[in-house]
């Protein structure tokens, strides 16, 4: 499926189509170009999931945690872009994100490929010529 994004304005309307759009998946590997738009979808996503906190790319700590304040479940936001070795994605205990049943979004998801369980969602984002983003949902094989 595909969902378009004409401008900031409307990206809450975009964040609603995407959520409705998720069904029981847990974990979306975000694929973009830099400045693309990643993190402001995400942003929106969890808003419109009732997370209250302030919502940043979480680029020192690797992931950030947020809690809906509507339903009370954790979502995890993790940034990949500065992981130089699977090591540090091993050290950081991924698996018990990933597999904890939470809500995962993941930008830079390209540098732990190898360890994107095989049920994650495919999500690309792309900035069209006229500024717009277009996203789309994919499985992941
Ligand atoms: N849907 C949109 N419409 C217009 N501008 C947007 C949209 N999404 C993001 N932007 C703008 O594009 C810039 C980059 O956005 P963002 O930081 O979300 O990109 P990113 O994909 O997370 O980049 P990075 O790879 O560096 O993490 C920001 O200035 C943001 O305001
Ligand atoms: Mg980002």
């Amino acid at each position: 499926m595909e969902i378009k994004i004409n401008s900031l304005e409307n990206i809450h309307e975009a964040a609603k189509q995407f959520i409705a759009a998720m069904e029981e998946n847990t974990v979306f590997a975000f694929y973009g170009k830099m400045g693309a738009g990643k993190t402001t979808f995400i942003k929106a996503v969890c808003e419109e999931l009732g997370v209250t906190d302030v919502i940043n790319s979480p680029t020192f700590a690797i992931v950030n945690e947020y809690r809906s304040d509507e339903t009370g479940e954790l979502i995890y936001h993790f940034d990949f872009y500065r992981i130089k070795k699977l090591d540090e994605v091993y050290d950081m205990g991924y698996e018990d994100y990933f597999y904890s049943g939470a809500l995962c979004f993941i930008e830079w998801p390209e540098l732990i490929e190898e360890v994107l369980p095989g049920d994650a969602v495919k999500v690309i984002i792309e900035e069209l010529e006229d500024g717009t983003r277009s996203i789309r949902m994919e499985d992941m094989n």
